[in-house]
């Protein structure tokens, strides 16, 4: 799909790769609708997208992503992509993840992008196309210790994905996934932690700049790919 006039919300727009992303997709034409629970990053972000639009919402608040759906909706007169991207991290070893926890992360991992297909698919269809971007990670194709709580809702949010694209096929919806790699971002510090084991003492390795994931996305939109790589060794795991 080309971007040049296109609607599209973003979610989790207030930082890291949601921010770069909106950026990226507002100077390449697209109106924006910016979305997170940060107001003031949100408005100062806004100042720079021509033609974006705030919503605070939180994503796992069914209540809020339908009034997000909604409010762009009737703000833009028609939604083309929508970029589930909000999330947050959870490390933690099997032994000690904190169901109460574990739920917060599936709802805003996994449930929260759900709902949000669910209110947008209707609107594509009757619009005859759209495109639909969720942000997995790489740790969902990995078995690394201390991510399982993560990854486990990344990789069925993957397979959410991919299973959504089969079935709007047939509707001109054209759904993606993308895994990020290490992102040089706030995910680390915003991270829900328990005390982790088996932490190798290896250097973590170099992350990506967040505008580099904002331009994979950007391709994924363009070429309607089913899953986009910022690894390409990530695929064989
Ligand atoms: N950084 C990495 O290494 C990496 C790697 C692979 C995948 N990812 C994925 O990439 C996506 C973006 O992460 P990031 O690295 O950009 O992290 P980040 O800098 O921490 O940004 C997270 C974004 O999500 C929003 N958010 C968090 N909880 C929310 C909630 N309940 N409701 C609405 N918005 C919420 C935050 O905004 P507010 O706090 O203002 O609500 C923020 O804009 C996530 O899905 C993450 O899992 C990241």
């Amino acid at each position: 799909m080309e971007i040049q006039g296109k609607i599209v919300i973003v979610t989790g727009a207030s930082s890291g790769i949601g921010l770069a992303t909106a950026k990226l997709l507002g100077q390449n034409g697209a109106k924006v609708a910016l979305v997170a629970r940060s107001k003031e990053e949100l408005e100062q972000i806004s100042e720079e997208i021509p033609d974006s639009l705030i919503i605070v919402a939180d994503m796992t608040i069914e209540s809020d992503i339908k009034k997000m759906i909604q409010e762009t909706k009737n703000h833009y007169g028609r939604i083309d992509i929508l970029i589930n991207n909000a999330g947050q991290g959870y490390y933690a070893p099997i032994e000690k993840i904190n169901i109460e926890k574990y739920h917060q992360i599936i709802e805003l991992n996994l449930i929260g992008p759900l709902i949000a297909m669910q209110e947008v698919i209707p609107i594509m269809k009757s619009q005859g196309s759209g495109t639909i971007i969720n942000i997995s990670s790489g740790t969902a194709l990995m078995y690394l210790p201390n991510m399982a709580a993560y990854s486990s809702s990344k990789r069925a949010l993957a397979g959410m994905t991919l299973t959504a694209r089969e079935e709007l096929k047939i509707d001109n919806i054209v759904v993606s996934v993308v895994y990020p790699y290490i992102t040089n971002t706030n995910f680390g510090k915003n991270a829900l932690r328990e005390s982790v084991v088996n932490m190798t003492q290896r250097e973590v390795p170099q992350g990506d700049a967040p505008e580099l994931v904002a331009q994979k996305i950007l391709e994924g939109i363009q070429t309607g790919e089913a899953e986009i790589f910022l690894r390409e060794w990530n695929k064989k795991q």
